[in-house]
């Protein structure tokens, strides 16, 4: 099946395929990500083999309104708030699973908690209300290398035999954030993402960082969202056989600018894209420019600290 625009028919069939327990690629305003029927197992299992993702690696069960979100989860005061203030939108809840949860274990990786999001995405949320049912959906790449933010990148990881449903570029960019909110816990922060921290401080009061026993802190894996070249990051200069990544001014010619203007909402939406990019430029290497910590300068500097991580087989891993 080819990448197809997204229209009133193509959505029935991209349901039906759901239905079916087939994939689909799936827009949302992160990234584009790798759609299965949540209650599935079958169809969560080809998520994984698809991706040749670790198993242990718990999968993001999507909603398209608050009251399925209500029917999967205990959902406390703390949650409705965020909900409330964030919903729709890059923001997921790890939460407890209620008793008559209808995600399967496999999305869950047998965990007794579930990963919940509401995407601020007409076609995502279309795609989940036809199904009537939560749908699971990683990023739509193959584990460990760069997340998709258009159609095309979806077609370059999985090939043209996946449905990919076209609604142009992700307007964010980076994942969601992930906050974990378990009873008598304080929230905790398992993955920076395109709410900020601060915006989820005003809300919250309070929040840590994952906790000892973060069996799922995602990003458990170091080297991870990894273009091929190797990258120098808080990089001040271009060295011999590295080509540039910068953001705001830079007297460096050549190379890509995440945002020529600093603005860090503009880099978070430019940053997959950039990657692979210089990636297809057959760049070796990439010396990347400093990008604050601040706002989403957190979400980015993360990803851009697992793509320079040490990989697997190349020693320095854990
Ligand atoms: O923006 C996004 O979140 C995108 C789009 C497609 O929605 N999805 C995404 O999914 O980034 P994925 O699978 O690449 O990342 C989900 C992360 C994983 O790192 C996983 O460990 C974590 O969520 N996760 C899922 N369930 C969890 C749970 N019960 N406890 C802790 N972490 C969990
Ligand atoms: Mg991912």
């Amino acid at each position: 099946m080819p990448i197809l625009p997204v229209n009133e028919n193509v959505l029935g069939v991209a349901v039906e395929r759901l239905r079916q327990g087939d994939l689909v690629g799936m827009p949302t305003e992160t990234v584009y990500g790798l759609a299965a029927d949540a209650t599935n197992s079958l169809a969560v299992a080809r998520i994984y083999e698809r991706k040749g993702r670790p198993q242990f690696n718990p999968l993001i069960a999507h909603v398209s309104n608050v009251a399925m979100a209500r029917r999967e989860a205990h959902l406390d005061q703390r949650a409705e708030q965020l909900m409330q203030r964030f919903w729709p939108g890059p923001l997921t809840l790890v939460v407890p699973i209620a008793s008559d949860c209808s995600v399967c274990d496999l999305a869950r990786a047998g965990l007794s908690t579930i990963a919940l999001r509401m995407p601020n995405h007409p076609t995502a949320r279309a795609l989940i209300e036809g199904l009537n049912r939560p749908i699971a959906a990683p990023s739509a790449n193959r584990s460990g290398h760069v997340s998709p933010t258009t159609a095309a990148d979806v077609a370059f990881e999985f090939g043209k035999e996946l449905l990919i449903l076209d609604a142009g570029p992700c307007v964010i960019g980076v994942e969601s954030t992930i906050v974990e909110l378990l009873p008598e816990e304080p929230a905790r922060l398992l993955r920076p993402g395109g709410i900020t921290r601060e915006e989820l401080l005003a809300v919250l009061g309070k929040l840590d960082g994952p906790g000892t026993n973060a069996v799922n802190a995602p990003g458990q894996l170091q080297s991870h969202y990894a273009p091929r070249a190797r990258l120098r990051l808080n990089a001040v200069d271009v060295r011999e056989g590295e080509v540039f990544l910068g953001f705001g001014p830079t007297m460096v010619s050549g190379g890509e600018n995440l945002s020529a203007r600093g603005d860090l909402k503009e880099a978070a939406a430019n940053l997959f894209t950039l990657l692979r990019r210089l990636d297809e430029q057959g760049a070796n290497a990439i010396a990347v420019a400093p990008v604050p910590e601040t706002s989403l300068g957190e979400a980015i500097n993360d990803r851009l600290r697992r793509a320079a991580a040490p990989r697997e087989g190349e020693g320095a891993r854990t």
